[in-house]
């Protein structure tokens, strides 16, 4: 049978970027420029993903439109038969894996755009936003049903196939993601006293840019942008010959990195105007589920109309952006499942998803039920959480620049971007530099600062 392709370029990189528009952008991305310099942050966090996150992205790219398999099937056809092979099997692990608790968090805002539209949060007092999502969290049903119905949109996507699920609904969804962004910024921005929080992102603050500062831009930089998680790899395998690697690269990390910036538009400025400091707000599960169903409530007129329709726009962003993420890391798994099994898509995708409901479940219950089974002080979820990013992603990363930068051949390496010499390659050296050098010292720095090696010294 022949394999399957995506119907247009356009398709293409909205599907690309639908995997790296993701809760990071959303409920990370602001929190952290915010707290690390504003304009500063931003600048460095571009830096790295010109100099370094561009490079690898094009090379995963690469791989999977030259090799039209998925990510395990293409690493072996690059690597000849030597073990490299195992870095795309790495690649394909990691993505099952962030998807079992990736999940988790995609339900929980279902459920929160559920309370949004139904105006749940009407009367309720400021001091109880806490306790309405932790009772959710730690019930054994709750979160499980929306897991399911969560896991369940992903499965029927999949299960259409690369053109009739995953691109039609990135051709959907993505367009979708914007015009909602686009919404809650003018309703944001407009509020009374948000320039003070437009000045607190925007800013820049030199005298809090450290080296550390310099790891959380590259961490979340290659976070944000699915890099070795074999989600790129994988939609690559889909790309047609022409389509354009460096160029389609540069489009997903401009409309990965906007939304990131955009998402800041919407956070601060809210919560500026209620008086709130960004610090309260804190970051993740605490900013998203407990301090903005309220800011919301308080800036938009606690019961109003407004303030439920701002609040269920932004649960379905995030859920919008959840999805297309989770869709992505699918497609790795039933791929491989598919290709290197040779099972039809169904059977592979059931696999898939039959895998990632039990362990999601569990991730999902490590909250609840689950809570007391810890292993270094860690409950379920946050095993899956840390071990992904502080192991999987960084080795994986490392492996990634190391392989197209010093093992796959340059020639053969310049004729896949430039198309057959069709197109000019003038960054074509800093890339190559990037691979060899740049990228494998970052990489191994951010690794060794998560370990702790580096508080270690200080
Ligand atoms: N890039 C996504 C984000 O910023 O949230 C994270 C992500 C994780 C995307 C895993 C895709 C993925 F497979």
């Amino acid at each position: 049978m022949e394999r399957e392709k995506f119907g247009s370029k356009i398709g293409a990189i909205l599907a690309a970027a639908g995997s790296a528009v993701g809760l990071g952008n959303i409920w990370r991305f602001p929190i952290q420029t915010g707290e690390n310099g504003g304009a500063a942050f931003i600048i460095i966090y571009i830096v790295c993903i010109l100099v370094l996150g561009l490079p690898i992205m094009i090379s995963e790219f690469m791989i999977g439109r030259h090799t039209h398999a998925n990510t395990a099937g293409a690493y072996r056809i690059m690597s000849n038969g030597s073990p490299w092979k195992w870095v795309g099997w790495l690649g394909v692990f990691t993505g099952w894996f962030i998807l079992c608790y990736y999940n988790v968090v995609g339900a929980w805002t279902l459920h929160y755009a559920f309370l949004s539209i139904t105006n749940a949060f009407q009367g309720v007092d400021a001091k109880d936003y806490g306790n309405i999502f932790n009772h959710f969290v730690e019930n054994p049903w709750m979160p499980t049903l929306w897991l399911f119905l969560f896991i369940g949109i992903i499965h029927y996507v999949i299960t259409r196939g690369v053109q009739s699920g995953i691109e039609k609904s990135s051709k959907l969804l993505m367009p979708a993601l914007f015009v909602i962004t686009v919404c809650l910024v003018i309703c944001s921005v407009t509020l009374p006293g948000a320039t003070r929080g437009l000045e607190f992102l925007l800013m820049p603050d030199w005298s809090k840019v450290t080296s550390s500062t310099v790891l959380k831009a590259l961490g979340q930089a290659f976070f944000s942008l699915s890099l070795a998680m074999g989600c790129l790899c994988t939609y690559a395998s889909y790309f047609d010959k022409k389509t354009p690697l460096a160029k389609s690269a540069v489009n997903v990390a401009a409309i990965d990195t906007t939304i990131a910036i955009m998402a800041g538009f919407i956070i601060f400025p809210s919560i500026f105007n209620i008086g709130m400091n960004p610090d309260e707000a804190g970051m993740g599960a605490s900013l998203t589920f407990i301090s903005l169903p309220n800011v919301f409530q308080q800036a938009f007129g606690a019961g109003s109309s407004l303030a439920a329709i701002v609040s269920a726009l932004f649960y379905f962003l995030l859920f919008f952006a959840a999805l297309t993420s989770s869709i992505s890391l699918h497609e790795v798994a039933t791929a491989y499942m598919s290709e290197e099994f040779k099972k039809s898509r169904k059977q592979s995708a059931m696999i898939v998803t039959a895998t990632i409901l039990v362990l999601g479940t569990l991730c999902s219950l490590s909250f609840g039920p689950l809570g007391n089974i810890t292993l270094f002080g860690r409950n379920i979820f946050t095993l899956f959480d840390d071990f992904s990013a502080m192991v999987l992603l960084p080795v994986g990363g490392l492996l990634i620049s190391i392989f197209a930068g010093w093992v796959l051949d340059k020639k053969f390496y310049q004729n896949e971007i430039s198309n057959g010499g069709t197109l000019k390659t003038p960054y074509f050296r800093l890339l190559v530099f990037s691979l060899r050098y740049l990228s494998p010292v970052a990489i191994g720095l951010i690794f060794l600062d998560q370990l702790g090696v580096f508080k270690l010294f200080s």
